[in-house]
C-alpha cells in the first residue's frame, strides 16, 4: 500500500510499528546526521556543543517527537487538516492549523539547499569510482573539493539530478518498495560508517577524537552555539515541520508511541555520533580544521577513503548510501507541500509535485550561487547575528535553528495546554508516571527552554 501516497478518503493503516519506523528513520537519518552534525560540532568547540544536543534530543526532540506523532495519529490526515480535525472535535481556535503551514514552508525551504548538498553526495559518487581520490593527499582532496563549490554549472547539475530524484518518488507516491530498501540500506550504511571509524581507529588520532566529542570544555560554549545544538536536534529528528505527524497519521492505535519515538531518536542519534567517531580522527591527523564548515565531511572521507585498501570501492558505495538517506529525507521535505496542493488546491499529484519540486529547485539555485559567484553577498549582514551569512546559510540558519525550534515550541503548546488531557492519555496509553514526565516537560520544561534559548540569542 502506498504510504505517504495513500488517498486522504482511504487511509490505510501501516502494518506494523516497523514500518512506521523504518519510514521516520528514513526521514531522519540524512545528511543531518552525515554531513551537518560533524561540521557545526567542528564549529562549535566539539564535546559542550554535543553534550548540549545530547539533552535537547532527549528532553526536547523525544517529548516533541511524540506529540507530532500523536497529532498525526489522533488527527488521522496531512498535518493541516489533522490540527483542523482536533481543533474542531476539541472545540479549540481555527487558527492552529497554521502551524502545519509553517512546518510546510520550513519543509520546502530546507528541501532548496539539502539538494545542493545532496548533489555533492551524487558528484562524489563518480569521482570515487573513477578512483580519483586513490592516494591523494589533504591537499589534494581539498581541490577536488573546491574546484566542485566554484563551479556554478557541475553544482546546477547534480542539484537537478538529486530534486529530479525526489520529485519522481513523490510523484508516485511512496512505496512500500521504498521501504524494503530503507531496511537493507540503512544498515549498510551504518556498516560502512563503522568501516570509517575502524580505518580512523587505526590511522588517525582516535582519543584525540573521542576526547574532542566527549570532553565538555564548556568555554568554548557560546550562547549561538547552544541555539544551534536546539535547532540541529529537531532537524536531525525531521520535527518542527509537520513529518513526523503526516507520518503518524498511518501509525496503527495501540502501538506504543513513546518506544517507537525513542526507537527512531536513538538511530539518529547513533548515526550521528558514528560520523562525529569516523570524521574527527581523520581531521586531527591530518592537521585539518575542525572548524573547516560545510566542507568538512567531503574533506576528510574522501582522504580516508584514498588511502584505505580497497577505497574507491567503500568510497563509491560510501557516497551512493548517503545519497539514498538524503534521497528518504528528501521526499520527506517534498510530501507534506505536495500533499497540502493536492487536498487544498485539488491539484493532481503530478502537476503538484512538478510545482512545488520546479519553485524549490529554482530556489535552490541561489543557494549554489552564494557558494561561489555571490559568495560575497550577505543579505542580512546588518544584523550582528546575520553577519557574514551567506544565502545559503542564512537559509540553513533561519530554517533550523528559528522556524523549526518555533514549530516544535507552538506543538508543544498546542499539546501540553491545549489539547485534552484524557485525549492525552488515551493516544499516549503510558504509565501514569511516564506520562506525568512527558506531560510536564511538554508543558513546561519544552516551551520555557525554547523561549530561553530565544530570548537569550536576540538580546
Ligand atoms: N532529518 C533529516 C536529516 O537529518 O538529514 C533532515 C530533515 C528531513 C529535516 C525531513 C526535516 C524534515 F522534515
Ligand atoms: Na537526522
Amino acid at each position: 500500500e502506498g504510504v505517504m501516497g495513500a488517498s486522504t478518503k482511504n487511509r490505510g493503516h501501516w502494518s506494523s510499528r516497523l514500518a512506521f519506523i523504518l519510514a521516520a528513520t528514513g526521514s531522519a537519518v540524512g545528511l543531518g546526521n552525515i554531513w551537518k552534525f560533524p561540521y557545526i560540532t567542528g564549529e562549535n568547540g566539539g564535546g559542550a556543543f554535543v553534550l548540549v544536543y545530547l539533552v535537547c534530543i532527549a528532553a526536547i526532540g523525544i517529548p516533541i517527537m511524540m506529540a507530532e506523532v500523536m497529532i498525526g495519529r489522533r488527527g488521522e490526515h496531512s498535518p493541516v487538516n489533522s490540527l483542523r480535525q482536533i481543533t474542531r472535535l476539541d472545540g479549540l481556535s481555527r487558527a492552529w492549523p497554521i502551524v502545519g503551514a509553517v512546518g510546510v514552508l520550513a519543509a520546502f525551504l530546507i528541501l532548496s539547499f539539502y539538494s545542493v548538498i545532496g548533489g555533492w553526495a551524487v558528484s562524489y559518487v563518480g569521482t570515487a569510482a573513477t578512483g580519483q581520490l586513490a592516494g591523494k593527499d589533504a591537499d589534494a582532496i581539498g581541490a577536488i573539493f573546491s574546484g566542485l563549490v566554484g563551479d556554478p554549472g557541475t553544482l546546477l547539475l547534480w542539484h537537478t539530478v538529486f530534486m529530479a530524484l525526489v520529485m519522481v518518488v513523490v510523484a508516485r507516491g511512496v512505496s512500500a518498495g521504498l521501504e524494503k530498501a530503507v531496511s537493507i540500506l540503512m544498515p549498510a550504511l551504518f556498516v560502512l560508517l563503522l568501516v570509517v571509524v575502524g580505518y580512523a581507529m587505526t590511522s588517525g588520532h582516535f582519543s584525540d577524537a573521542v576526547a574532542f566529542l566527549f570532553e565538555p570544555d564548556f568555554s568554548k560554549l557560546t550562547t549561538k552555539g547552544v541555539l544551534i545544538a536546539l535547532g540541529h536536534a529537531f532537524f536531525t529528528l525531521s520535527l518542527g515541520m509537520a513529518v513526523m505527524m503526516a507520518y503518524g497519521s498511518y501509525l496503527p492505535k495501540g502501538v506504543s508511541i513513546a518506544r517507537t519515538s525513542i526507537t527512531v531518536s536513538i538511530i539518529d542519534t547513533v548515526v550521528a555520533l558514528l560520523a562525529g567517531l569516523a570524521i574527527f580522527p581523520i581531521v586531527f591527523a591530518n592537521g585539518l580544521e575542525p572548524g573547516a564548515g560545510p566542507g568538512l565531511i567531503f574533506q576528510t572521507l574522501p582522504f580516508a577513503f584514498g588511502q584505505m585498501p580497497m577505497g574507491s570501492f567503500f568510497g563509491t558505495l560510501f557516497f551512493i548510501l548517503l545519497i539514498f538517506a538524503a534521497w528518504t529525507s528528501g521526499i520527506s521535505l517534498l510530501e507534506p507541500l505536495v500533499e497540502w496542493l493536492e487536498e487544498q488546491k485539488g491539484m493532481n499529484r503530478i502537476v503538484s509535485t512538478l510545482g512545488a519540486g520546479i519553485a524549490c529547485w529554482a530556489l535552490g539555485i541561489a543557494s549554489i550561487l552564494s557558494l561561489n559567484l555571490w559568495s560575497d553577498i550577505h543579505p542580512l549582514g546588518m544584523f550582528a547575528m546575520f553577519e557574514g551569512k551567506t544565502i545559503f546559510d542564512l537559509l540553513d540558519f533561519l530554517t533550523a535553528n528559528i522556524l523549526l525550534p518555533l514549530g516544535g515550541l507552538l506543538v508543544a503548546v498546542f499539546t501540553g495546554w491545549f489539547m485534552s488531557r484524557q485525549a492525552l492519555e488515551n493516544e499516549l496509553n503510558l504509565p501514569a508516571a511516564g506520562f506525568n514526565l512527558w506531560y510536564n516537560t511538554i508543558r513546561f520544561l519544552t516551551p520555557v527552554a525554547v523561549a530561553i534559548v530565544f530570548i537569550y540569542n536576540l538580546v
